[in-house]
């Protein structure tokens, strides 16, 4: 199973065991690492799922789809690297993936 670290803003690690095929936002929820609203349950219309991922993540992630470029528009600190975590899937190649997650969602 891959494993996802999450690192809220304050610093606090939290390490779970993914499960191929769900979401990062999936996963968080499931072993409630606090921080992802997730108010929309993953339809990629609120933004409360909002994460930094680490650049080297990039490749293996893929690009944002235009919806979640259209729904970061409205999230809060968004930076270079913001991903909504409800519309990255996790495979094998995502094990030890790092997301941070912004202070505005603590
Ligand atoms: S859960 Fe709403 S945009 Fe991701």
């Amino acid at each position: 199973m891959p494993k996802i670290t999450f690192i809220e803003s304050d610093g606090r690690e939290h390490e779970i065991e993914a499960q191929t095929g769900a979401s990062v936002m999936e996963m968080a929820r499931a072993h409630n690492v606090p921080g992802l609203d997730a108010d929309c349950g993953g339809g990629c219309s609120c933004g409360t799922c909002h994460v930094y991922v680490r650049p080297e993540w990039r490749t293996h992630i893929g690009e944002p789809n235009e919806f979640e470029v259209a729904t970061l528009e409205f999230a809060v600190d968004v930076e270079a690297n913001s991903r909504l975590s409800c519309q990255i899937k996790i495979t094998d190649q995502l094990d030890g993936l790092v997301v941070t997650l912004p202070a505005s969602q603590r």
